[in-house]
């Protein structure tokens, strides 16, 4: 285990419960969205599946200021390759907590599109991100804000620990194979250091062991320990469940 510290644009965060986290980063993204918007005409956001960030979509949903949804761009962190109406789509999950009632356009929605092998699916999802960031060859998109999960097993995304991806510092995209469950699409290590925002949300004893090693170990044997956007900020959100096993004073209680 190689052990190094945690970056000085990383802070962690502690709420008294999963309420609070959610209403906190509720600000937070109307408060991102509104400068990038300022900023650069539209505000683009990444987003990840998983149980945690659920009770987030659905407050979200009741962000009523319909001018800036015009301007919010939502892509996708990554992908099952399941058909979106499964159970198992991270798509499916976020079109029923969040896209189904906010007022989005629809050609403001890019889903990853699982109808293919993973690696041409993969491949369609880069050019996507390269057509909307009109990105040039070697340039790497900047998202506004990235949400992220964290697996017990240290993976966020869909950067599986062994994973070949792991190791992909050119394209935006990656096939992931995964042996027990579904295989995946990601976004890879270079777009998510290249955002402005970078949160990772986690709730639950049951992360709490892996947050620690994270956050107060930065353990390089896990996938969630090398994101790190170098122009950006990384959060780490979490309620004290999650937060049980980390020593005081390296975390903000909110
Ligand atoms: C997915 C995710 C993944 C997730 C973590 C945490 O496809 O499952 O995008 O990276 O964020 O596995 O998942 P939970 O929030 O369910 O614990």
């Amino acid at each position: 285990m190689i052990v190094r510290p945690l970056a000085k644009n990383a802070q962690v965060l502690v709420f008294d419960d999963a309420a609070g986290l959610e209403d906190f980063l509720l600000g937070m993204w109307a408060e991102v969205a509104r400068d990038a918007a300022g900023r650069r005409g539209f505000f683009a956001a990444a987003l990840s599946g998983g149980g945690t960030p659920v009770g987030f979509y659905r407050k979200l949903a009741g962000l009523s200021d319909k001018s800036l949804w015009q301007k919010t761009h939502i892509f996708m962190v990554d992908e099952r390759m399941v058909p979106p109406d499964s159970r198992d789509s991270n798509f499916g999950m976020i079109n029923e907590t969040l896209l189904g009632s906010a007022p989005i356009p629809l050609e403001n929605i890019h889903p990853i599109r699982t109808d293919g092998l993973p690696g041409i699916c993969a491949e369609r999802y880069a050019s996507v991100l390269s057509g909307f960031f009109r990105l040039r060859k070697g340039e790497v998109p900047v998202f506004d804000l990235v949400l992220l999960g964290l697996g017990e097993d240290g993976h966020t995304a869909s950067l599986l620990p062994g994973s070949a991806a792991l190791k992909e510092q050119e394209r935006l995209t990656a096939a992931v194979h995964d042996e027990q469950r579904h295989d995946r699409v990601t976004l890879t290590y270079p777009v998510l250091n290249g955002a402005r925002n970078v949160v990772f949300l986690v709730t639950g004893e049951k992360k709490a062991a892996v947050l620690e090693r994270v956050v107060e170990k930065n353990d390089t044997a896990l996938p969630a320990s090398a994101v790190n956007p170098g122009n950006g900020t990384l959060f780490f959100m979490a309620d004290p469940e999650a937060a049980r096993s980390l020593s005081k004073g390296s975390y903000r209680k909110m």
